[in-house]
């Protein structure tokens, strides 16, 4: 079986151990273990108290009922026999493209986007088409070419909102046409929703509120900072979820006891860790908006309070190499935007910790310098 190579994940791999300002990830600024322990005043002691006298086996095979209930109640209509445990978001996306894809099925892909979201299906031997953004646009994909795309047998759509990388987000207005263009032929939308924008001013439904055939994916290691657990899950109605619970059998067991325990302590605290996560956003944002204003070669449309965002640069010499340079000179981290098939840019992840935010924005500033004169 055929697959590209991953390019941000790759482009990850190689360099983001060198790293002095990693301003690349899309996570918001990781827990440590222990700040994550003590987000509601439970010491590191009571926690490992409820720990240590249980067995190291398998554990709950779909996730913890704990586990299901808690993930069930971020939806407004999904039970938590729905719910299935899996290694991350991106365990949960190959779920959903291993169950339904076969060959020859027509799947479109809003795109640039996750690369799983159009590689993996391409490489079941689907035919993906991109429902392209456009920057001009607000990063935002246009419905009458959506209309265009969507055939009687289209398969499946599949979404990342809000966008990785460019922190796009579809509001429920704009998500419900795109449910009646794929009802209109019974086709599936898979939205993977790792990243959930931080503001009280901005909701967006999950799909699998939105539709019947809408499958959403979500896991910790984004809005909810502990990417050091690999849990995820995928929601769906229960059909959907029969299906998948046979092909997950075939691809994972288990999350792992120790993942499910502490997954299931973030999700209990969910609303502290909220708490914590609008206010680096929303710092950090600011201080992006700032160093935006003063600096000529970059611009940028700005995401609402979503951890990714998408920096234009004004360059002379290609995305890629700019980017090596940076990192062996200054430390600084960036994904060069060629990795999501949109040179001329890089992502930018502006809600690491603060410090490094600033140090690495200061270092970026002072490198783009050269091609002034
Ligand atoms: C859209 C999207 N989905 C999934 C993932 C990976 O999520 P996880 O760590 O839960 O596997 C990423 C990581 O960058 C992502 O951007």
């Amino acid at each position: 079986m055929n697959i590209a190579s991953f390019g941000v994940e790759e482009w990850l791999n190689v360099w983001e151990n060198d790293a002095i300002y990693d301003i690349a990830g899309s996570s918001i600024a990781s827990f440590s273990l222990e700040e994550i322990i003590s987000i509601d005043g439970t010491t590191p002691k009571e926690f490992f108290d409820g720990l240590l006298k249980t067995k190291m086996n398998y554990g709950w095979i779909e996730g913890s009922p704990d586990f299901k209930k808690e993930v069930s109640k971020l939806y407004k209509n999904v039970p938590p026999e729905n719910i299935l445990q899996t290694n991350g978001a991106t365990g949960a996306n190959l779920l959903a493209l291993y169950s339904l894809i076969e060959p020859g099925d027509h799947v479109i892909s809003m795109h640039p986007s996750y690369q799983q979201l159009y590689d993996i299906p391409k490489s079941f031997g689907a035919e993906v088409d991109f429902w392209e953004i456009y920057e001009e646009n607000d990063w935002l994909p246009k419905l009458n070419e959506l209309k265009k795309l969507i055939r009687p047998n289209t398969k499946l759509i599949c979404l990342n909102n809000a966008n990785n990388p460019t922190g796009t987000i579809f509001d429920d207005d704009f998500l419900k046409e795109i449910v009646k263009i794929a009802s209109n032929v019974g086709a599936y939308i898979l939205v993977d929703e790792v990243y959930k924008p931080l503001d009280s001013s901005i909701v967006v439904s999950s799909i699998v509120d939105l539709y019947d055939k809408g499958i959403s994916t979500n896991s910790l290691s984004k809005t909810y900072s502990v990417p050091g657990i690999r849990v995820g899950w995928i929601a769906s109605n229960t059909e959907l979820a029969d299906s998948f619970r046979k092909y997950r059998d075939y691809t994972m067991i288990c999350a792992g006891v120790f993942d499910d325990y502490l997954a299931v302590h973030v999700l209990k605290n969910k609303e502290l860790v909220y708490d914590r996560n609008k206010k680096i956003v929303h710092t950090n944002l600011e201080i992006v908006k700032e160093w935006v204003k003063n600096e000529p070669r970059v611009s940028l449309v700005f995401p609402k309070y979503v951890s990714t965002s998408f920096i234009k640069l004004d360059i002379p010499i290609d995305v890629e190499q700019f980017c090596i340079d940076i990192l062996k000179e200054k430390g600084v981290l960036l994904v060069p935007g060629n990795r999501f098939d949109v040179p001329g840019h890089a992502r930018l992840g502006y809600c690491t910790h603060t410090e490094i935010l600033k140090n690495g924005l200061k270092e970026l500033s002072a490198y783009l310098r050269k091609f002034d004169k």
